[in-house]
């Protein structure tokens, strides 16, 4: 039995029909990693095989729907190639389906291939993954927004959407990057979908680092975007925004909101404010605290020169600022001032320009304690916030005072009413995000 070298990564692919399956098959395979592909019948997997035979490749037929069966198929892959780093889930049942046609049981059919087959294969290959401390699961997603005529599908895909989001907080804390390559057209050779750019998507997404992971990516047609005077009435989907990554759109449907603490202090206080806004998050929200604050270096004008290469922790920070949608700062007031550590970070964010017109609020967390209630820590905020450009968002900013004893075991704040007004405070600073994205802009 042949199991896989240390130098030679895997990759599975379930649903390896001619199009994306094969296409993200090929482009794996080219980069030099094993590629076992799973589909339902001998004939796509004879052709899928066919596409890689440059390659080191194994094609196991099998049926999602079949748990058994798709277990069996995954072991035999890894039986031959050891345990995956990617896992990519594009089985789907592409038909067309208005409201009131389907029975009961078709639809049951039709989520068994949409959605409940990614749960077997994720669930089966985790555990064996996460054992490496590194892994990727990508699934293949689609329809932003639902369809009429494809209303199982538009289920199924929103089922997948949710999936990752599940997968990826059981998972992601060890080390497994979880997200769904959404594609919002119909796949065709030569057009705006075509499978080969598609797979580039794949590509990017498991070679990103942790702290530039996402969670999703929309692949859109890029000649549909709207004028800029905005009067085309062909447009992204509504929740599409502009960014963009060569061809890659990001979602707007998820605010991602990045948590600063201004203190590294073991029990912090501002810190258990900031974990309790992430535990509070909605769906729609993706809040994620920014760890090693402290392991930044001093910032110095000179190690932050044009085309020399930042230090590796100033680079992870600026890569998670520049994900994010907002940012929210939680921070406590030292001597008077806003304290070192923060100060540090922001002016490391002025040299790349990243807090540049980013929405950013505060919550100020000071207790009965401090007798200015951190004013000037917070003054000082807003001062070189300003000078970062940085876009304040006064009606997201609060005063919410907390003492040690409102901290929980799991190093949150238990006051129900407390966690009412942080979680409202983070969903104020998402909104404002979502008013930017559709040009109902305040400016107040
Ligand atoms: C060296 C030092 C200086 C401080 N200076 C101030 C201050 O100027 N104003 C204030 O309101 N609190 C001050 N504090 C109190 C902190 O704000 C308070 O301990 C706070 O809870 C720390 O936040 P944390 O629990 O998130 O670490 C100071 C604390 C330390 C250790």
């Amino acid at each position: 039995m042949m199991k896989r070298e240390a130098n030679m990564p895997g990759a599975i692919v379930i649903g390896a029909g001619p199009g994306v399956g094969t296409s993200v098959a090929q482009r794996l395979a080219r980069e030099g990693l094993t590629v076992g592909v799973i589909a339902r019948t001998e004939a796509t997997v004879d052709e899928a095989l066919s596409a890689l035979s440059d390659y080191d490749a194994l094609g196991v037929t099998a049926d999602v729907t079949d748990e058994v069966g798709l277990r069996d198929a995954l072991d035999e892959i890894v039986d031959r190639f050891g345990t995956p780093e990617l896992l990519v889930y594009n089985a789907a049942l592409i038909q067309s389906d208005a409201l009131g046609e389907l029975t009961a049981q078709q639809h049951l059919d039709a989520w068994a291939v949409n959605v409940v087959g990614a749960i077997t294969a994720a669930t089966h290959l985790a555990p064996q993954m996460m054992q490496h401390g590194t892994g990727t699961i990508i699934i293949t997603g689609g329809m932003p927004e639902p369809r009429p005529e494809a209303t199982s599908l538009s289920l199924g895909k929103a089922g997948v959407r949710a999936l990752a989001k599940l997968l990826a907080a059981a998972y992601g804390p060890a080390g497994l990057h979880v997200a769904t390559v959404t594609i919002a057209g119909t796949v065709a050779p030569g057009t705006e979908f075509d499978p080969d750019d598609i797979a580039e998507h794949y590509w990017r997404l498991y070679t990103q680092a942790p702290e530039a992971w996402e969670h999703e990516v929309i692949h859109t047609d890029l000649r549909r975007r709207p004028a800029p005077s905005g009067a085309s009435s062909a447009s992204l989907p509504p929740d599409t925004d502009e960014r963009t990554n060569g061809a890659l759109r990001q979602s707007g449907t998820t605010v991602r909101v990045l948590l600063i603490s201004g203190s590294s202090r073991d029990g912090s206080t501002n810190t258990a404010v900031l974990r309790t806004a992430a535990a509070l998050a909605p769906a729609e929200i993706e809040a994620v605290l920014l760890e090693g604050l402290g392991d930044l270096p001093l910032f110095n004008p000179d190690h932050d020169a044009e085309g020399v290469p930042v230090d590796p922790a100033v680079a992870a920070m600026r890569a998670q600022v520049a994900r994010a949608d907002a940012i929210l700062i939680c921070t406590p007031e030292y001597a008077g001032a806003l304290p070192a550590a923060i100060k540090n970070a922001l002016e490391w964010t002025i040299g790349d320009g990243g807090t540049y017109g980013k929405p950013v609020a505060w919550i100020n967390a000071s207790g009965a304690a401090a007798p200015t209630g951190a004013a000037d820590a917070h003054e000082s905020l807003a001062k070189v916030l300003a000078y970062a450009g940085a876009e304040i968002i006064g009606d997201a900013c609060s005063r919410i005072p907390i003492s040690r004893n409102l901290i929980g075991e799991a190093g949150q704040v238990s006051d129900p009413e407390i966690r009412g007004q942080i979680g409202a405070t983070l969903e104020r600073l998402a909104s404002a995000v979502k008013r930017t994205r559709t040009g109902d802009r305040r400016d107040d």
